[in-house]
Parts: C-alpha cells; sequence; structure tokens
C-alpha cells in the first residue's frame, strides 16, 4: 500500500536538462519512463500504470516532437493541455514530468540522427517519410537523459514500437522495452489524442477502422489464410463508410513488417491508416 499512500504527492516538473538531471539522480531505480506528446488519454495512463506496477519510480515525458511531423502533417493544431495533464499524472503518482521545449530538444546547429532501416520503410514510413527518425531520435535522446531501467509504449502504433526495439538493442541501450496493450472506447476506437478533432458525425464513422479489423480476425478464426482475402474484407468495410478514406491496409509478417502474398503461416499484423475528414487515424490488430 506504499504505492497508493505516495499517490498524489512530489511530482516533479522539470523542463531545462540540468533540473532534469538532478532529479533524475533523486528518483530511486529502477525507473521506468512513459515517452508521450501529451493530451493524455486512458491509453497513455496505462502505460503510466504498468510502469508503477513494475518500477520504484516513474518519469513522464511529454513533448510534441516537430521532428516527427511531415510538413503537410499536424503539428500546428496538435492538441495541448498541459495543466490538465499533470494533474492526471500527478493523480497516477508519477515522480517526475519531463517537459523540454523544441529548442532544448534541438538546439542551434543540431545535426544528428538515428535511422532505423529496414523495419521503418513499410506501413507508416512509407506514408510518413521521416517520421520514424524524428521518432527514433527523440527517444533515443529521452533513454540518454533519463536513463530508465524500462521505456513503455504502446501497441497502438505497432511499428513504432517496434522500431524502438530495434533502436534499443542495435545500440545497446541497457533497458527493457515493454509494449502494452491497445486501450479502446466502448465502440472499439482506439483512443488517441487525435481523436480530438473528430466531429460527432465522424466520431461515429471512426468505429469503421476497428470494425474492419474484427471482421478480418472471425474470417482467420474461420480458417481463412490467404493475406489479400483479409486486406479484401478490411478494404471494403472501410470503402463502405462513406466519411472514410482508406490510406492503405496491410496483413504483414509480425517481425519483419513485411507484406504477405498468399498463405499466412507465422504471426501476421493486420494494420491500416483511415483519413476521417483530416484526421489520419490507425490501428492494427495481431493475429496470433
Ligand atoms: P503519443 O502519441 O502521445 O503516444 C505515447 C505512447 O502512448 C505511445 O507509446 C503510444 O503507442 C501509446 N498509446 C497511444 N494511444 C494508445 C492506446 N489507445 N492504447 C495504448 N497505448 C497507447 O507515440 C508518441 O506519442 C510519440 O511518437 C513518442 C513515442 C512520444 C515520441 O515522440
Amino acid at each position: 500500500m506504499a504505492v497508493n499512500q505516495s499517490k498524489g504527492r512530489n511530482l516533479r516538473v522539470a523542463t531545462e536538462l540540468n533540473e532534469l538531471r538532478q532529479a533524475r539522480c533523486q528518483l530511486a531505480n529502477p525507473l521506468g519512463l512513459v515517452p508521450t506528446m501529451g493530451f493524455l488519454h486512458l491509453g497513455h495512463l496505462s502505460l503510466v500504470e504498468a510502469a508503477r506496477r513494475e518500477n520504484a519510480s516513474v518519469a513522464v515525458s511529454i513533448f510534441v516532437n516537430p521532428t516527427q511531423f511531415g510538413p503537410q502533417e499536424d503539428l500546428a493544431t496538435y492538441p495541448r493541455d498541459l495543466p490538465r495533464d499533470l494533474n492526471l499524472l500527478e493523480k497516477a503518482g508519477v515522480d517526475l514530468v519531463w517537459t523540454p521545449t523544441p529548442e532544448i530538444m534541438y538546439p542551434e546547429g543540431y545535426q544528428t540522427w538515428v535511422t532505423v532501416e529496414r523495419i521503418s520503410q513499410p506501413l507508416e514510413g512509407a506514408m510518413r517519410p521521416g517520421h520514424f527518425r524524428g521518432v527514433a531520435t527523440v527517444v533515443a535522446k529521452l533513454f540518454n537523459a533519463l536513463q530508465p531501467q524500462k521505456a513503455y509504449f504502446g501497441q497502438k502504433d505497432a511499428q513504432q514500437a517496434a522500431v524502438i526495439r530495434r533502436m534499443a538493442l542495435d545500440l545497446n541501450f541497457p533497458l527493457d522495452i515493454v509494449i502494452c496493450p491497445t486501450v479502446r472506447e466502448a465502440d472499439g476506437l482506439a483512443m488517441s489524442s487525435r481523436n480530438a478533432y473528430l466531429n460527432h458525425e465522424q466520431r461515429r464513422a471512426a468505429a469503421v477502422l476497428y470494425r474492419s479489423l474484427q471482421q478480418a480476425q472471425a474470417l482467420y478464426d474461420s480458417g481463412e489464410r490467404n493475406a489479400e482475402a483479409l486486406r479484401r474484407v478490411m478494404r471494403q468495410i472501410i470503402e463502405a463508410e462513406p466519411l472514410a478514406k482508406l490510406q492503405y491496409v496491410s496483413c504483414a509478417d509480425l517481425l519483419s513488417l513485411q507484406e504477405l502474398e498468399g498463405e499466412i503461416s507465422g504471426q501476421a499484423l493486420l494494420s491500416m491508416a483511415v483519413f476521417i475528414g483530416k484526421t489520419r487515424l490507425i490501428d492494427n490488430l495481431i493475429l496470433e
């Protein structure tokens, strides 16, 4: 019950790197880190809870990372509410929050990047050039600054989780990467800060992503093993929703993320990106 008693107390917030390093020194190990871009929802908080259970202390970063947004993407409008986020994190028993500015992360003259090669290229990487370079770079910087023993990511962003796992392995970061299940709304829509962009009609239409994944899962459960047949059923369901515009559907090998053709043998990842109005949503499901 020591954990509960400590809830709601002692949240430290650091912005500058020297403040952060000082605060980090005072945290007990093992430290669990939850990287976020803020505007927190229950998906983020599930990562914080997992970190709380498995570590002596918990740190959360809140940073809308400009280098992972493309020039036509939503950096300027990305939702933000720091006071609300800090209140939620304090209640969740977080010890330290880092809220760096873009100038702290990327000072004048910045020119060092982390590129994870093959696994960054398909799916989201193909649609969002440079996205995973931005993600891998900022996460490497978070790992260096905070030196956590464990770091927590969501299955919601399946390829991001795979890219970060690969990077941590390849660059010998001495930590465990923990991937937590996707938290969903009652109608199956995966929680996302970007859901805040949806109006009432769009919000209703957005349930089509998970519905299509479930239909493909049902087809798989009934014995269908052809990758294209699974993609076809997802495509049909999404195209039947007038407010949805499909960007891609995929049935890929879970480890390499290469698109599968013909029969599925090992584990597969079903995934998709769909525009509802101007809002781009992604979702995925693992076929065991
Ligand atoms: P953000 O979109 O804020 O997500 C932070 C973490 O929460 C990610 O690991 C993401 O996968 C996880 N997450 C988001 N929605 C979730 C849901 N419905 N269920 C479970 N987990 C969920 O992802 C990023 O930020 C950034 O790319 C970041 C890793 C912080 C690097 O800038």
